[in-house]
């Protein structure tokens, strides 16, 4: 039986930190493994492009985001790897996709309403002030990515399931006039609930600034773990665990043994200053390969380059036949 293929993008928007690898790197990663699925993973660098980033920045975002997921362990032997800019299949589905999307589903669409009320907000004459078309259209060609290689499972920040939503909605337009031709997708939350704590102890994120670097260098990392909030109780008293952000974050890089000694010396009384040296060390200790191998990706960019070309190949092993079967479907087969 053909496996599930489960797909999903991610978009280059620079250097990751260690809320971004909690909560979608390191479970997207674990999905990988499941035997019974064919993972597809790629870099969304067109839905980028909605910001219009300068060509250096945006070369150089494209390599820190592909660098990223394989020094933290994706195998491209596994998952197919690629760019999303590489398959210009998607870029022709994204149109044909687009005469089946009816404008008013786009009008709905979360990112684009929260444009329009922020201009209504700051009294912006013109409601759509600063939207271009692919901001307004980013749900359609997110579409396309999903429904080219007929993906049974998306997995997906809670943000994004609307678009998933309106991927269904599409396919089933389109299938209503031509027959079963595009999957249907689901999706799949990723790890819900479970916000990584930052430094104040607020979701970690760059907008509070408030973020540990995912390959910060290790004197960096220390100074930073050094400035996690803690409260001010003597270093004997018994600590409690929950709700402890050096417990949390260490609990995520820490083995079960390590782990299950750290919580009774949270109950017999740990000085903060000595919990946050256990922490560096853990973490340092996890993250000292992934971020050896991010330095030498990154320093040897031809690597890359290479993984990413035999990916897009493998993705258009299967993009190529399927557009002209949809072609097919609609008349377009000259
Ligand atoms: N929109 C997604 C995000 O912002 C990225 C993305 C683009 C994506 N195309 C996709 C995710 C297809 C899943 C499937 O995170």
């Amino acid at each position: 039986m053909a496996k599930m293929t489960v797909l999903t993008g991610v978009k280059p928007t620079g250097q990751p930190h260690i809320g971004n690898y909690l909560g979608a790197i390191r479970p997207a990663l674990k999905l990988a493994q499941d035997p019974s699925v064919e993972t597809w993973l790629f870099i969304a660098d067109y839905h980028t492009l909605t910001t219009a980033p300068d060509p250096k920045r945006m070369r150089e975002m494209t390599y820190e985001v592909a660098a990223t997921w394989l020094a933290c362990g994706l195998d491209p032997a596994h998952t197919v790897f690629y760019r999303q800019s590489d398959i210009p299949e998607i870029m022709e589905l994204n149109w044909i996709l687009s005469c089946f999307t009816p404008k008013g589903l786009m009008n709905r669409a979360h990112a684009y309403k929260a444009k329009v009320q922020e201009n209504q907000e700051q009294g912006k004459e013109d409601l759509d002030f600063g939207v271009n078309m692919g901001l307004y259209n980013y749900p359609i060609l997110m579409s396309a990515d999903i429904l080219m290689f007929s993906a049974g499972k998306v997995p997906v920040g809670e943000d994004q399931i609307q678009h998933i939503e309106i991927a269904r909605d599409i396919a089933q337009k389109f299938n209503r006039q031509y027959g079963e031709v595009l999957r249907l997708p689901s999706f799949v939350v990723q790890e819900k609930g479970k916000s990584i704590p930052g430094l104040d102890g607020r979701k970690m994120s760059k907008s509070y600034d408030n973020y540990i670097p995912l390959f910060e260098e290790p004197n960096k990392l220390k100074k930073l773990v050094a400035r996690i909030k803690s409260d001010s109780l003597p270093p004997e008293a018994p600590k409690s665990t929950e709700g402890s952000i050096i417990f949390e974050l260490y609990e995520s890089f820490a083995s079960a043994e390590q782990i299950a000694a750290m919580r009774e010396k949270y109950a017999k009384g740990i000085s903060w200053g000595v919990a946050k040296e256990e922490l560096f060390h853990a973490m340092d200790a996890y993250l000292q390969g992934p971020r050896e191998k991010y330095k030498a990706l990154m320093a040897d960019r031809s690597q890359i380059d290479q993984l990413l070309k035999a990916g897009a190949e493998r993705a258009r092993e299967k993009s190529v036949p399927f557009l002209k079967t949809i072609r097919k479907a609609m008349g377009i087969d000259a």
